[in-house]
């Protein structure tokens, strides 16, 4: 059985007492969930989430693919592994429109934390054109497969895949139920393809945008999408309870 797991992604919200306030307010409340839940919080403030978190995953929202080096600005997996994070997102829209982030990069980047043990949140998802186009299953499934390349059978296992469609991300607008199950079958009928059907039974794979405490119950029913990767309604102490509880 997989189990679901609702990460908040907090973007460039959130100063470090801001965060530390809102961990004193949620994460004792998160003890005995029947999901995995964390937070992805910027950077600077991951290492006193880090401390101040007993039950909540602190993730963070990117890294870079080289161990060290003249790449001002960036993070290395080592800096986050020191400070014990386990979960990086990988790959997010917002990267890859604003930030150059390229599928070969998420391939880099995906390839070196596993090798570290570590777990990628891998994003996807198709832009409006791509969606009006009808164009979404192959646009998901060429991300997938770039992600995945030269990765095991048994690396990937520990995977999660976030998918999530770019018109619906802050808009409001979810994507129904129905059409994120489709694609979240899509994206496991893929794994099964690229390696086998049980590997593609054991990747736990999100939905993301527009979700929130009155959407998630619907969407977590479906029987391939197991979790959510939250922005905005992340924020927010009692809306991030409603998710998650
Ligand atoms: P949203 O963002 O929940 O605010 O739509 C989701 C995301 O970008 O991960």
């Amino acid at each position: 059985m997989r189990k679901p797991i609702i990460i908040g992604n907090w973007k460039m919200n959130k100063t470090i007492n801001e965060t530390l306030a809102f961990l004193s307010q949620v994460d004792q409340q998160c003890s005995n969930l029947q999901v995995e839940a964390g937070i992805g919080v910027p950077f600077l403030s991951l290492q006193q989430a880090q401390k101040n978190a007993n039950n909540l995953i602190i993730a963070a929202q990117n890294c870079h693919y080289e161990d060290n080096g003249a790449f001002s600005g960036e993070i290395s997996i080592a800096m986050l592994k020191e400070i014990a994070i386990t979960h990086v997102i990988i790959g997010h829209s917002e990267r890859r429109e604003m930030f150059n982030e390229t599928d070969q990069t998420v391939n880099l980047k995906v390839k070196k934390l596993l090798a570290n043990n570590m777990i990628p949140i891998i994003c996807c998802g198709e832009t409006l054109t791509q969606y009006e186009n009808n164009e979404t299953n192959q646009v998901v499934e060429s991300q997938i497969e770039k992600a995945l390349q030269d990765i095991s059978a048994n690396n990937v296992e520990k995977v999660i895949i976030a998918y999530e469609p770019i018109w619906a991300i802050g808009t409001g607008k979810t994507a129904t139920a129905q059409i994120v199950e489709n694609v979240c079958n899509i994206i496991r009928t893929k794994i099964s393809q690229i390696y086998d059907q049980n590997t593609a039974q054991m990747v736990r794979i999100q939905y993301g945008g527009s979700v929130k405490p009155d959407n998630i119950k619907e969407l977590l029913s479906q029987p391939n999408i197991d979790g959510a990767l939250v922005g905005g309604a992340s924020l927010n102490a009692e809306s991030f309870l409603g998710l998650v509880k």
